[in-house]
């Protein structure tokens, strides 16, 4: 069997469609991926190759398609309580913090993926209360992907033993999960009602989201340009209350891409603080 090949124009179209759509840069030799990852909507959508579906998406004529096409190309890696010191500063420094403020706090999760990151926001913030009762009055989460199929996940809140066995303790597995009765884990109603699922693609304006106390927004810039990434995070700057926090991946800086932040070192780890 010959492999697909994609034609030289049309992965620059289809580079040029993804990151109009979305941010997502590809760069020059990620043929192979646009390859696997859109083969299966061929049948999907009924269609006859992948040079058909290329076609489609480039010229725009079918929405759902495009769509799909964007949801297939994200890259929705992620894992329980990820590199653990967001968790840890999150829980002794930036909500005993906030707490005097005397008002409910805002959380955002930016790029939820499959839902770990909201949702270990949410047990760092039940485990808090639980240590020093009367600390948090009320505390709210917001999770947004432009994934559909990952919110779709999300708000199902089931996992297997793979994805479960990614950062999560025996402890905080016993304490916020219950049996799916299919061998299958799901987050159980307390954790699950602290946390509101929404889309919301990074590329556009978040005035609807209201604003923050915290923006969580990591490893997901990585796979945008310097010129995407300066504008979400200036208006993620926009988004949060004064005194607000803005947390990033271990790997991602906002070094030469907004000047709206100072730089906290929090040994371990770097978080940043609206100016
Ligand atoms: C690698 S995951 C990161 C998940 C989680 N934040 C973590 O650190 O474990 C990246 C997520 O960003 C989402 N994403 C990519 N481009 C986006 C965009 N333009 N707007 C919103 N979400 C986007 C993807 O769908 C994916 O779920």
């Amino acid at each position: 069997m010959t492999a697909i090949t994609i034609k030289d124009q049309e992965y620059k179209d289809f580079c040029r469609f993804l990151e109009a759509q979305c941010g997502i840069v590809l760069g020059d030799s990620k043929q192979y991926l646009v390859r696997s990852r859109l083969s299966p909507l061929v049948s999907r959508f009924s269609l006859s190759s992948l040079s058909d579906l290329l076609q489609q998406v480039i010229s725009g004529r079918n929405r759902e398609l495009r769509v799909a096409a964007v949801d297939a190309m994200t890259t929705n890696e992620t894992l329980w309580f990820r590199d653990s010191y967001p968790f840890t500063v999150l829980a002794d420094k930036i909500l005993p913090e906030l707490a005097a403020n005397k008002r409910p706090i805002k959380i955002w999760s930016a790029a939820s993926s499959s839902g770990q990151e909201p949702y270990s926001l949410a047990m760092t913030v039940l485990e808090t209360q639980s240590r020093r009762p009367g600390l948090l009055s009320s505390v709210n989460i917001t999770a947004t992907d432009i994934s559909q199929t990952m919110l779709d996940t999300c708000r199902a809140g089931v996992y297997d033993n793979l994805a479960l066995s990614r950062g999560l303790s025996p402890e905080r597995r016993r304490m916020f999960f219950e049996n799916n009765g299919d061998g299958r884990m799901k987050v159980n109603d307390k954790v699950k009602r602290m946390v509101n699922f929404r889309p919301q693609n990074l590329k556009d304006s978040y005035a609807l989201l209201g604003k923050f106390d915290v923006i969580f927004c990591r490893n997901v810039l990585i796979y945008f340009s310097p010129e995407m990434k300066s504008k979400v995070l200036n208006q993620m700057a926009a988004s949060l209350n004064p005194g607000g926090y803005l947390l990033l991946g271990a790997s991602e800086s906002l070094t030469g891409l907004t000047d709206k932040f100072e730089m906290i070192r929090c040994n371990p780890g770097i978080i940043y603080k609206l100016k």
